[in-house]
């Protein structure tokens, strides 16, 4: 079995591998595996042990902790976040140890109740809190939505590491533990970002001007290599990817846009003539073609965001729903949107996607506008005043 590793000066990796992962979580493909990487921490009085591994892993764990400082040593147990591939080994751990303190935020202590099922020894932390293990101490901050609501970040001040759990980590499973004995895993490291960071851009910028000023030698985040060449690059990259757009002269309408027989494609036609007679930039983009990526770009920007859809076989087509499935991989900066599209018999994808929109949390102050078949002049006419209300609704400034 492979042995746990020394990091720096009493500092040790206890992590375990899993290089033929190949989906994260079911849902995020990983092209080199992970590892769940978990840490001890060692002073002159107290050792703690940081995050911990997915469950199936708990007896490697255990056997590299033991090998490293011994079970029995470990003094404290610092949960970062709790998602079980970080917690999975905790419950057996505090089989063995019920009493062993566990740091951690509030909603990280909340979470805990109910991943274990069983009372154990909260110790919940507040934003720049510490502990002396003696002659080395851990200072908290707390990174709410990085990427769940209970994240923090453990910072070992002496030594200048940073440990925060999922942030700045990677799903790459190298065969070294350090990134500048392996090769270059920049899009692994990107992906991760877009995936798992991505939804919570504003929280990535609190976050980042929390460690801004922090000497940094080391992040030893849970999955992946740990960063010692150029720690402050890491921290850079999350402060370019999560920067606000820049400030854009004219408001921007997002219209996405299927249209089996071409009139959807008239309504939208009207409607976009309207919004750029009302001062917007009008980016359309067709569902039969867009690109992910596009969209989710797009998202970011757009101050108004329409969906023009068919009715197919009394839904909304397919491309509709998972152009709606990516809304929640960003936040997208529109608050108002609105549903319209033609139909042949029946007509209801404009009334299911206004459903999905408002559950998505956007305001529709203009009902959702369907047509029967191909539109006429008047149609048109409603379509520009549809348009013209939306426009009247969006806060540009
Ligand atoms: Fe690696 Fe959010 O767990």
């Amino acid at each position: 079995m492979e042995q746990y590793q020394e990091v720096t000066n009493n500092v040790f990796w206890v992590g375990v591998r899993h290089p033929e992962l190949e989906i994260f979580d079911e849902l995020f493909p990983t092209h080199n595996g992970t590892t769940y990487n978990s840490y001890v921490v060692r002073g002159e009085q107290k050792t703690a042990l940081i995050d911990t591994v997915k469950a199936p892993f708990t007896d490697e764990f255990f056997a590299k902790v033991e090998d490293a400082v011994g079970l029995d040593q470990i003094d404290l147990v610092i949960i970062n976040h709790t998602e079980p591939d970080h917690t999975g080994a905790l419950g057996r751990l505090l089989e063995k140890r019920p009493d062993l303190p566990v740091y951690c935020s509030r909603p990280a202590q909340n979470f805990l109740s109910q991943l274990l099922n069983k009372p154990f020894n909260a110790q919940v932390v507040s934003d720049g809190d510490e502990i002396d293990l003696g002659g080395r101490t851990l200072r908290f901050f707390l990174a709410p939505y990085l990427h769940w609501p209970d994240t923090m970040f453990t910072y070992l001040v002496e030594d200048a590491v940073l440990f925060p759990c999922d942030a700045f980590g990677a799903h790459y499973c190298a065969r070294k533990l350090f990134d500048d004995e392996i090769p270059d895993f920049s899009h692994d490291f990107h992906f991760y970002f877009d995936c798992i960071m991505r939804p919570f851009k504003d929280k990535v910028r609190a976050a980042v001007a929390k460690v801004d000023d922090l000497e940094l030698k080391m992040i030893c985040p849970s999955h992946g290599p740990i960063r010692r060449n150029d720690p402050s690059a890491v921290v850079g990259s999350y402060r370019r990817w999560s920067a606000l757009p820049p400030e854009q002269p004219k408001p921007r309408a997002l219209m996405l846009t299927m249209s089996a027989h071409g009139n959807t494609h008239s309504m939208a036609a009207a409607m976009q003539e309207e919004l750029e007679e009302n001062n917007f930039n009008v980016v359309v983009l067709r569902l039969c073609d867009m690109r992910d990526s596009d969209l989710r770009d797009e998202l970011e920007l757009a101050d108004l965001i329409l969906i023009g859809t068919s009715t197919i076989n009394r839904d909304a087509p397919p491309q509709a729903w998972h152009a709606l499935s990516l809304f929640s991989l960003v936040t997208p900066k529109a608050k108002v949107a609105a549903a319209f599209g033609s139909f042949g018999w029946s007509g209801e994808a404009v009334k299911l996607v206004e459903e999905r929109l408002k559950g998505l949390r956007f305001k529709l102050p203009v009902p959702g506008l369907k047509l029967r078949f191909t539109p006429t002049e008047d149609n048109l006419r409603e379509c520009r005043e549809f348009a013209s209300q939306l426009a009247a609704q969006v806060d540009v400034g």
